[in-house]
């Protein structure tokens, strides 16, 4: 029989103390699932990095998780200033992080770049003041 397990969790913006508490959460619920090995790791790495960058740049956001026998769909969310220039965002070693961020140890200009890695299928969508949409996909 088909199953489908769905479940989702806020990012609120700034809560650079609780950075990585949603995707440790999710990586925990997945596992109990049953998923294992090289997609665990990928989404692992894409969840973690898309919740850092809403901590970092977004208001708030959303990360929901719909995992099929097939594949695991991860849609996030955010409210936030948008990305003007996504081709730019998405280039290796881009960031405007500002010092606050980087003292932290992020900034790389990695993130994007590496979800898009992890993913079969990806898909960035941002409007300017409004937010950022992501739409990863995971075979199983
Ligand atoms: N959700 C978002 N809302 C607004 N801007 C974003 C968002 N995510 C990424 N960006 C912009 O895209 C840039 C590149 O993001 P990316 O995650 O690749 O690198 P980074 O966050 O700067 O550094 P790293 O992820 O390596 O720590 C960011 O510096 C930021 O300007
Ligand atoms: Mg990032």
């Amino acid at each position: 029989m088909s199953q489908k397990y769905e479940f989702s969790f806020p990012v609120e913006g700034k809560s650079f103390d609780d950075a990585g508490k949603a995707s440790v959460e999710i990586k925990r619920i997945l596992k109990g699932l049953g998923i294992a090995g090289d997609v665990l790791r990928r989404t692992a790495i894409a969840t973690y990095e898309s919740e850092v960058n809403i901590i970092s740049y977004a208001w708030k956001g959303n990360i929901n998780i719909c995992v099929t026998d097939d594949n695991i769909l991860i849609n996030i969310q955010d409210s936030g200033p948008g990305i003007t220039d996504i081709e730019q965002a998405m280039r290796q070693g881009y960031s405007t992080a500002d010092d606050r961020i980087r003292e932290m140890g992020f900034g790389a200009g990695m993130g994007l770049f590496n979800i898009k890695n992890c993913s079969d299928e990806f898909e960035i969508s941002s409007k300017v003041n409004k937010g950022t949409l992501l739409k990863i996909l995971i075979n199983r």
